[in-house]
């Protein structure tokens, strides 16, 4: 089974994604963690995060292993170090979306993120990002898309950072998401744009459990439908 939760940043994916996965048995696929990967090796390499030749190299040049964590969770791993807190940095956050405007680097993280949904070991998956319905699973039988207000999405990613322990103005919070939001809407490569037949959910005034029960009960619908329940 494979469910996909594409949307803007702060709408709630990875919250709800790792509760459902939690909730069915299923694996996280975080693939924002795999792009913010790329951005924090091109940093700490001092490659031009803007430049597609060079980061096309530098693509050729790594190894990316993604692991898995007892919790549900998941981690990347790039040249042998594990990467958590490092790719959670605004430095990092800010060349991520640079570095998924190019086609060289999707195109390159593309079969990565498929061979998930070719693994037989596992019974189903739950990958959240931003093409994730439209591009990388496009057959997958459960599809949705998250929205909420820009001003909700800035104020839950502003607490996430004070409850991290760092230092965060709300307005500046707003100024990046909604840069970001811009970029990724507009790119030419796999735009964020729902797919035709996902299900959309705006999360501005619901609870996590509200989302959780009610895409529970669609995932088991289709799974129905799919045959696999
Ligand atoms: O979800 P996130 O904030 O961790 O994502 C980091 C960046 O990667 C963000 O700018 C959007 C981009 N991204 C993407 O283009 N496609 C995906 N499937 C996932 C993330």
């Amino acid at each position: 089974m494979i469910v996909t939760i594409d949307g803007p940043a702060g709408a709630g994916k990875s919250t709800v994604a790792k509760l459902i996965a939690a909730k069915l048995g299923y694996i996280y696929l975080d693939t924002g963690a795999l792009y913010r990967a790329v951005a924090w090796k091109a940093l700490v390499t001092g490659t031009d995060t803007t430049s597609p030749a060079a980061m096309e190299r530098l693509c050729e040049r790594i190894r990316l292993n993604i692991l898995h964590t007892q919790d549900g969770g998941m981690a990347v791993e790039v040249d042998g170090l594990l990467l958590n807190a490092q790719i959670r940095t605004p430095e990092v956050t800010r060349a991520a979306a640079q570095v998924a405007v190019l086609p060289q680097v999707r195109a390159w993280l593309l079969p990565i993120q498929q061979a998930f949904g070719q693994r037989r070991d596992i019974s189903g998956i739950v990958a959240e990002g931003r093409d994730l319905g439209t591009k990388v699973f496009p057959n997958a039988p459960a599809k949705f898309f998250f929205k909420a207000d820009a001003a909700e999405r800035a104020r839950r990613r502003h607490e996430e950072l004070v409850t991290a322990g760092k230092a965060a103005d709300l307005a500046q919070t707003r100024q990046d998401l909604d840069a970001r939001d811009g970029r990724d809407r507009t790119r030419e490569t796999a735009p964020l744009v729902t797919a035709p037949d996902a299900i959309e959910i705006d999360t501005t005034k619901l609870s996590v459990d509200q989302v959780v029960d009610h895409m529970t009960r669609v995932i088991g619908e289709k799974e129905k439908a799919a045959g696999l329940a």
